[in-house]
């Protein structure tokens, strides 16, 4: 008998390799015991190694190897010798890869289809608690999180895609995904304490009852696609039991209520109400919590949370963009996705240190349109613009700012009630409706949809002199 023992991270790897070389060598399927992370030695370490049969050159289609190595993150023991059967014989021909007739291939499927649907669970129902220590420069969080079977390397990746301007720690019981510094690693998991609560944990509760509808429950639909199991490390799960409860008399109420009235018009009759009470007497700590609560206007509903600025109280200059994007939304912060990966280019090379000024939107909520996954930015139109104004000066108001960048077509509306075009305007001082100097300019996203070549250059040429130019204002008012 063969003994192999595959390592507990770079599972998957480790057998592709294995299974090339034992192929080669001609070693067959029943003369082999896999093996993952450390075992005690049993009786079969010493044994001669196994019968010799026919050297084969693994040769897969590409399909084949995609659920093969998705089969591999299932937590039945068999797996590894039935996959090494599997290919092997696919290689020689003696299968053809997708025949469900075949027991062994039928399993096979079957187990991808399991850790498939795991993966899945785990994008959806992961929760993550932030654990920043104070003035750290990128903020951290951390989740705990059970899996049916071994797929946090399969699963995390999705995560250092979407959070990757963070830092984080997923742990389940076994493995600890660490993002840190834009690298991904793996470690045995040795602390099971799940992390502390937090801030964060109060905002998905909120998150949650907003987006839960009573009159579309279905309980076993529920569920099924959210078990039970999860429940216990979901902040809002504790908001579950009496969310069904109280869902039929909820639902009657929805229909008792339901407006006559087409929804566009339901939103502009949201623009006529007057400023919100409770935000008299704002500060730089009151505002995001007050922001999160608006929904005066009907992007709020649909957004994960609000992106209020951020930068020094008493920053000279304010820089403002049109809204959050998809990143902003998820991680609550300005102009940290692709947009901001410009931004921050051209500030740098405008020798602007973007930490000294105060950056923000012209509107507090991401407004999208679901593709399936996506989440496509749309722009907000003018009701909204102005609706989420009344949030712009108050930020103006804290700031006090000496000048103000307007970047794109929204910021400048929003700051000067002009929708004129931007090409004709940027790189100008006009005067604002607060009396402040705006300067206009591009927006980031705009170099982003230009792409490549000569015309990006030349935007993001613009973009940057008209930062640098903001930079010799300032100084020369100093
Ligand atoms: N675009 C914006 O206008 N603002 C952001 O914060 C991000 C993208």
């Amino acid at each position: 008998m063969r003994r192999v023992q595959l390592p507990r991270i770079g599972t998957v790897a480790a057998w592709r390799r294995e299974a090339r070389n034992l192929a080669a060598e001609g070693v067959p399927p029943e003369a082999i015991l896999w093996h993952v992370g450390d075992q005690s030695a049993d009786l079969f370490m010493a044994s001669p190694p196994g019968p010799t049969g026919t050297a084969t050159t693994l040769t897969l289609p590409r399909d084949a190897v995609a659920s093969i190595e998705k089969a591999l993150c299932h937590s039945d023991p068999e797996r590894f010798a039935r996959a090494y059967g599997l290919v092997l014989r696919l290689s020689r021909r003696d299968l053809r890869w997708g025949d469900r007739s075949d027991p062994a291939l039928y399993r096979l499927l079957a187990q991808e289809k399991a850790v498939r649907r795991d993966i899945h669970k785990m994008h959806a129902f992961v929760r993550f608690r932030e654990i920043s220590p104070p003035d750290a420069p990128r903020r951290a969080f951390a989740a705990w999180f059970e899996p049916d079977h071994p797929i946090v390397e399969a699963a995390t990746p999705f995560f250092a895609k979407r959070f990757g301007d963070m830092d984080w720690v997923i742990a389940t019981p076994t493995l600890t995904a660490r993002f840190e510094d834009g690298t991904l690693s793996y470690h045995e998991t040795q602390n099971r304490t799940p992390p502390p609560d937090d801030a964060t944990e109060a905002l998905w509760r909120t998150y949650f009852a907003h987006i839960f509808n009573p009159a579309r429950l279905m309980v076993s639909a529920m569920t099924s696609e959210m078990p039970r199991k999860y429940w216990k490390n979901l902040p809002e799960a504790d908001l579950i039991p009496d969310m069904i409860r109280t869902a039929p008399a909820r639902a009657r109420a929805m229909q008792d209520a339901a407006p006559t009235l087409p929804l566009d018009h339901i939103a502009r009759l949201r623009l006529d109400r007057p400023a919100l009470p409770e935000t008299d007497g704002l500060t730089f700590g009151t505002l995001k919590p007050a922001l999160d609560a608006c929904r005066r206007c009907p992007i709020g509903y649909c957004a994960t949370q609000a992106v209020a600025g951020e930068g020094p109280a008493g920053a000279r200059l304010m820089i403002v963009g049109e809204q959050p994007g998809d990143a902003e939304d998820l991680s609550g912060r300005p102009f940290v996705g692709p947009a901001g990966q410009v931004f921050d280019r051209c500030t740098a090379a405008a020798g602007l240190d973007r930490r000294a000024a105060y950056v923000t939107n012209a509107v507090k909520h991401f407004k999208y349109e679901s593709r399936g996954k996506v989440r496509l930015h749309q722009r907000p139109n003018g009701h909204e613009v102005a609706h989420c104004r009344w949030w712009l000066t108050q930020e103006i108001d804290l700031v006090k700012p000496t000048l103000i960048v307007a970047m794109g077509s929204t910021a400048a509306l929003a700051l000067t009630g002009s929708d004129a075009g931007i090409t004709t305007r940027r790189g100008k001082i006009e005067e604002g409706a607060d009396g402040i100097p705006i300067l206009i300019t591009y927006h980031p996203s705009y170099i982003l949809r230009l792409r490549q070549g000569d015309e990006a250059a030349a935007a993001k040429a613009q973009l940057t002199d008209d930062l640098r130019l903001a930079v010799g204002y300032l100084a020369r008012l100093a």
